[in-house]
């Protein structure tokens, strides 16, 4: 085959070369360009060439060369790219660790809480944390100078005396029994608010739970069996109970419940101030006048009622010193409930 020929069948095969592989593609190159390559041969060929027809000829080789070029580095930068997107779907890759949320301390000890009286029958029921008075304190037998209800310690809706953020979540046995006849047994998680100034042992809004049980020949020996059990659950099953009497306006007789200080096992420490007690609840027998006032006959009728403080059963039980760490939304401080979750 004359030169010229076997130049313009090499020159339409190069554009249509084709490699399935990095491999095949190599083969490829050392056919056509390496020393020993197909365009090298034809340089050799070249010398021979009449030298009218050299410059003609010269440049067909040159074409043939620069095509056989592109079209082989056209090849490879497919198969780089190609090389780009097989990583993308490298199926085989350990995957990115995936950032889990934890759950907020204050959540976990809530949702202990409200299991552990769950298992005994009480059902979660909850009402506005923007309450009126009637609510929070007229239907709670609170008397009218009663110091809640002075501004210095309750947050008003501006010029609305008588609407105000809840302090209590004993408003929500008020909004329960309104609407319900015995028995009642529920239980009443929620954020409460203080118009107190904020420090590591205060902030001007926490939380609380709320139970209360009304029915037929409820007495105070109940009260205390749910009390006994609920601080063996929480706290441990050598936990002890200590109830002091108290006064709160929504329940007689009132009592405050100290456990064993479960930091020092009751031998006295910093937490418990060295007695070997903490005080976690308030509660009580709940006030005929409060039945009452609610539509529940109390002579048919009685119950008890005890609430907490989320926050302090938390310290109880993680230690967390300053109170403000539970609401600065540090993922430092919350990534160390992880195990706890
Ligand atoms: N509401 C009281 C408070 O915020 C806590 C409390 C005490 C709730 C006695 C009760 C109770 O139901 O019986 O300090």
């Amino acid at each position: 085959m004359a030169l010229i020929d076997k130049i313009n069948e090499l020159l339409n095969n190069v554009d249509n070369l084709k490699a399935s592989n990095a491999e095949k593609l190599e083969e490829l190159r050392i056919k056509y360009l390496s020393k020993k390559g197909e365009i090298n041969e034809l340089m050799n060929e070249f010398r021979n060439v009449p030298n009218e027809q050299k410059r003609e000829i010269g440049v067909l080789i040159n074409e043939l060369k620069t095509k056989a070029q592109d079209r082989i580095n056209a090849l490879r930068a497919s198969f780089e790219e190609q090389k780009g997107t097989d990583l993308h779907y490298d199926l085989t890759r350990t995957s990115y660790p995936v950032n889990l949320g934890t759950r907020h301390p204050l959540s976990i000890v809530k949702n202990e809480i409200v299991d552990i009286f769950s298992r005994l029958g009480f059902n979660i029921a909850e009402g506005p944390e923007i309450e009126d008075d009637w609510h929070l304190f007229s239907s709670l037998n609170f008397p009218p100078d009663h110091p809640a209800r002075d501004m210095q310690d309750t947050f008003f809706v501006e010029s609305h005396p008588d609407i105000l953020l809840r302090t209590h979540t004993s408003s929500v046995q008020t909004r329960v029994m309104e609407n319900t006849q015995p028995p009642i047994r529920i239980i009443c998680p929620g954020r409460v608010y203080r118009n107190e100034a904020i420090s590591a042992r205060a902030h001007c809004f926490f939380h609380q739970v709320e139970a209360l049980y009304v029915d037929k020949n409820v007495s105070f020996t109940d009260l205390k069996q749910v009390l006994l059990l609920f601080a063996k659950e929480m706290f441990g099953s050598d936990t002890k109970i200590r109830l002091r009497p108290s006064y709160f306006p929504f329940t007689e007789p009132s009592a405050e419940m100290d456990i064993s200080c479960n930091i020092c096992g009751g031998k006295g420490c910093s937490f418990c101030k060295g007695t070997g007690w903490v005080e976690i609840l308030g509660c009580g027998m709940v006030d005929p006048n409060v039945l009452e006032a609610n539509g529940i006959d109390s002579k048919e009728y009685s119950g008890y009622a005890l609430g907490m403080g989320i926050e302090r059963i938390t310290n109880l039980k993680y230690q967390v010193k300053d109170l403000r760490m539970f609401s600065e939304n540090d993922t430092r401080f919350l990534k160390e409930f992880e195990a706890a979750n």
